[in-house]
Formats: C-alpha cells, structure tokens, sequence
C-alpha cells in the first residue's frame, strides 16, 4: 500500500476481531509508534500492550472504576465488556518528562503521534484499529492500575485486529476551503 493512499483512504475500524498483529507485525507497530515525531528525543511515552490474560485484566480494572466511583450496575456492565470490542489494545501512556525545555503539552502531542503511527503501521499491514479514550482515560484507579506516574497522561487505547466489515464506508474529503488559508 502506498503512503499518500494509506493516509487518504485510511478508516478507523470499530467491530474488530481476530487474528490480531503478532510476531514482526506487532514488532513494526511499535516501532513505527517509537518513531513518532519527538522534540528533543525524549521518547515521552509507554506503551502498554494488552491481549487474551491481558484483556481479561483491563476488564476487571476498568469494572474497579467504575465500582469504585459509584456509576452504578449499567456502567459497570459497559466498563467490563468495552475491552472484548478488540483482540488487542495498545494503552499509550505521555510519560511528561519534567525540567525540560520541551513543553509538556508537545510531548503530550508526541505521544499523540505514537498513536495514530501504530493505527497506520496496523492498517498498512492489513489490519485495523480505532483510536479510543473516554473518561478512563483521567481515572486515576485506572491510570494506576496501568502504572501511570503522577505526570503521566492516558493519550489513547488503541483497539486493534482484523476489521470485521471489510468494506467500510468510502472516505469522504471535507472541503478544504473551510479548513485551508494562504498566508
Ligand atoms: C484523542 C482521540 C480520542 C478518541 N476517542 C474516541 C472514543 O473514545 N470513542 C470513539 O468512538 N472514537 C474516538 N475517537 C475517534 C476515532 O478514533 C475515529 O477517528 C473516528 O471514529 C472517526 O473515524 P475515522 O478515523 O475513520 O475518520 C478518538 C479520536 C482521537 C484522536
């Protein structure tokens, strides 16, 4: 697959199943999440990867949450099945390196990039993936859950695996007027 056709024509896949990326496929996402654009080469990110036991965890982790915050029985319900939406998820943590001279909020975008790096490496390769977050994502039972530092910023939950409709929907292009000057 070529790159420009790649980034225009890429779609996010929501009902993913198996097979999910293994081996040097899983190898090369990572690497294209490590090599994510990073202002002064601090690599201000962590990469947790989830899969079967894995999964099984983060269920249980996210149902904690929402025990403990009192949501009630629906979304404690909703919280334990979310991670069964893919066979894999890759949780992208901002690991903000303090005393630095590069702003946390571009190595918050940093880890951003990882992200949608991963999504394209998945795609690329056949796969698909959807970039998700919610209010988990600032949960501090789930960020501590998931070893986050007091600095630490949940930039995503990469779902991950083999797209279950392998037609999606045709991409449409906005119209660039509205989003393009030229200065
Ligand atoms: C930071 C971020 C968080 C997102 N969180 C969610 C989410 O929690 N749930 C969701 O359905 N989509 C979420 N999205 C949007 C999807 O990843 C996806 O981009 C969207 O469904 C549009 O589909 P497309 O990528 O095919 O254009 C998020 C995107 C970003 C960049």
């Amino acid at each position: 697959m070529n790159a420009l056709e790649l980034l225009l024509n890429r779609r996010s896949a929501s009902r993913l199943t198996t097979p999910a990326p293994e081996g040097n496929e899983l190898e090369y996402i990572l690497a294209a999440g490590m090599r994510a654009p990073d202002h002064g080469a601090l690599r201000p990110w962590h990469f947790v990867v989830m899969q079967g036991e894995g999964i099984d965890k983060f269920s249980k982790l996210l149902e904690k949450s929402a025990i403990e915050n009192a949501l009630g029985q629906e979304v404690e319900e909703k919280a334990r099945n979310a991670p069964y939406r893919a066979p894999m998820i890759i949780t992208v943590i901002a690991k903000v390196v303090e005393n630095t001279k590069i702003p946390a909020w571009e190595q918050v975008v940093a880890a951003g990039c990882a992200v949608h790096a991963m999504q394209m490496a998945a795609v690329a390769q056949g796969f698909g993936g959807i970039w998700r977050s919610g209010s988990w994502t600032e949960d501090p039972v789930v960020k501590a859950g998931l070893g986050c530092g007091e600095n630490d910023k949940i930039v995503g939950f990469l779902y991950l695996g083999t797209p279950e409709l392998r037609a999606p929907a045709k991409v449409t292009l906005p119209d660039l007027t509205n989003f393009v000057s030229y200065f």
